[in-house]
């Protein structure tokens, strides 16, 4: 009739037999792994959806002082390609809170150009700055919402995150 039915495998936890067990003992470890994976596709969807909308550069729509979001040449000591790496990863992670434009969303985060703050420290601190971020609660803290360990995003690189800053200077 039915032989394909295996009770042995289905519920005996007394049974010394190692042939049901392990299926017993990769139940949880299968759910533990698909909660990770779903935690890091919601943390991914949430740092790309707002890219995908606003990839295209604004070339002619707003051009308040003449048009100041990109400079071609000007100022480029050799970290052109530093800089212009960085904005693919400013434009994959940073881009949700601080915007398209650098120039910041309220209550997300807060406007990266002719910023103070960049242009007091040296590359190597603002690495440390962006590598730990500012917690709320950090008395520094000047909005009251918190600016996440490298953007939320654990898988930038040290290289990564010096070639944002390359690419923060370009805004100053
Ligand atoms: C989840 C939102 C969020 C993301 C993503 C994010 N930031 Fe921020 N960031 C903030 C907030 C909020 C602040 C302001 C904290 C405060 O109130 O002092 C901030 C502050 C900063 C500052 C300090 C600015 C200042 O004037 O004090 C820098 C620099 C900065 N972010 C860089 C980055 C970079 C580079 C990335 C991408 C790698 C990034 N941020 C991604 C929310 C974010």
């Amino acid at each position: 009739m039915n032989d394909s039915v295996n009770p042995e495998g289905a519920a005996s936890p007394a049974d010394h037999d190692g042939g049901g067990s392990p299926v017993l003992w990769l139940a949880p470890l299968l759910i533990a792994v698909a909660v990770i994976a779903l935690a890091w596709g919601a943390i991914a969807a949430a740092n790309r959806s707002p890219s995908g909308s606003v990839a295209v550069p604004p070339t002619t729509t707003s051009a308040p002082g003449g048009g100041s979001t990109t400079p071609p040449g000007d100022g480029g000591g050799g970290d052109g390609e530093a800089a212009a790496r960085g904005e693919e990863i400013y434009k994959g992670t940073c881009v949700a809170c601080h915007g398209p434009d650098a120039k910041g969303i309220p209550g997300l985060g807060k406007d990266l150009t002719n910023s103070e703050f960049i242009q007091g420290l040296t590359d190597d601190e603002l690495i440390a700055f962006i590598k730990v971020g500012r917690p709320a609660d950090d008395p520094e803290n000047t909005t009251g919402v918190a600016m996440p360990p490298k953007g939320g995003n654990p898988s930038l690189s040290d290289q990564d995150i010096a070639d944002v800053v390359a690419f923060l200077r370009t805004l100053q």
